[in-house]
């Protein structure tokens, strides 16, 4: 029995996970399942939810992060995307899941696709699969559009609803800021309120032409000039205070500002760490939480 107990008790697995923000956005028409063609421009960038998974004798899971971070806004049950991802994945085992997350709640950076991303790694791992990273893509895509992109990382290329990703080299340091809010926005509201503001949008959506060229570069002022978002218009307009936070952040020296995916967190380009620093202060004088940090960093990976 304790040899049983033992060869069970498999070592847990802790898997890092990055938030995203699109460097472009180009949503197009719903199509008719209920989904928008996007091509989009994602980096993976330095914030993070870490995601411990253990075989247990009964399913658990427990949520923590610092006290800015919404953690109360997670769900515990099976609606969970990490729990969602092991159900998908496991033949009969349960595990106890811990997640300590940094990344924004509802906040368009994919936290939830962090942790779905993360469990399924965590998953193979644990238990010793070596599944092939198309198998994993796949149990990805059918657990959310921003799934996929969160084992990947770095800067890719996202098409059709986001879930197909290509790898895109980006040899650049890119610092940011990140002012997330204290309530989040339902993503599904946001494309909702696209379709009517947008009734007119093209079928196809807008490519990242300009982005693409600017990031080549590597120069963080013609970056700041292509960076685009389609999500942007709806997010402010259901959260007006959005656009004066955008404003406050390019007068205390940002690049640019924008709205992150579907939102409401903002992201500003700054010209390196110490431009970073500097909008840090500035914005700190207005709001609670302003966070650098820097982009593209590496897809889920195991830390221990
Ligand atoms: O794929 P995911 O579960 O993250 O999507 C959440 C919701 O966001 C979808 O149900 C849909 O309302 C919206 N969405 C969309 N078009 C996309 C991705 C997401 O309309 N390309």
């Amino acid at each position: 029995m304790v040899e049983v107990r033992a060869q069970r008790a498999s070592k847990p697995v802790t898997v890092r996970a990055a938030a995203k923000i699109n460097l472009h956005l180009g949503v197009g028409r719903v199509r008719d399942d209920g989904f928008h063609p996007l091509d989009t421009v994602y980096q993976a960038i330095s914030l993070h939810d870490d995601v411990t998974v253990e075989v247990a004798d009964e399913d658990a899971l427990t949520v923590d992060g610092p006290s800015h971070v919404d953690v109360a806004g997670v769900p515990t049950d099976a609606s969970n995307i990490a729990v969602r991802a092991l159900a998908e994945v496991s033949c009969g085992s349960r595990h106890r899941v811990r997640i300590v997350k940094q990344v924004p709640v509802a906040g368009g950076m994919a936290g939830g696709s962090a942790d779905g991303a993360a469990a399924l790694l965590a998953h193979d791992r644990l238990h010793d699969l070596g599944q092939p990273d198309d198998v994993l893509l796949a149990q990805a895509a059918r657990l959310g559009s921003d799934v996929p992109f969160s084992l990947v990382g770095g800067t890719a290329r996202g098409r059709g609803r986001g879930e197909l990703v290509e790898p895109i080299d980006d040899a650049g340091s890119w610092w940011w800021v990140v002012v997330p809010a204290a309530v989040g926005l339902s993503t599904p509201e946001v494309y909702r309120h696209f379709d009517r503001l947008r009734p007119d949008a093209p079928e196809q959506p807008a490519e990242p032409l300009d982005l693409l060229a600017a990031l080549a570069g590597r120069e963080p002022v013609r970056l700041a000039r292509a960076l685009h978002n389609d999500l942007e218009e709806p997010a402010i307009d259901l959260r007006p205070e959005l656009g004066t936070l955008i404003e406050r952040g390019e007068a205390a020296g940002a690049l640019r500002g924008l709205v992150s995916g579907s939102g409401p967190t903002c992201v500003f380009l700054c010209d390196g760490r110490d431009g970073a620093m500097e909008v840090v202060a500035g914005l700190s004088e207005h709001y609670d939480v302003v966070l650098p940090a820097v982009g593209p960093v590496a897809g889920a990976h195991v830390l221990a």
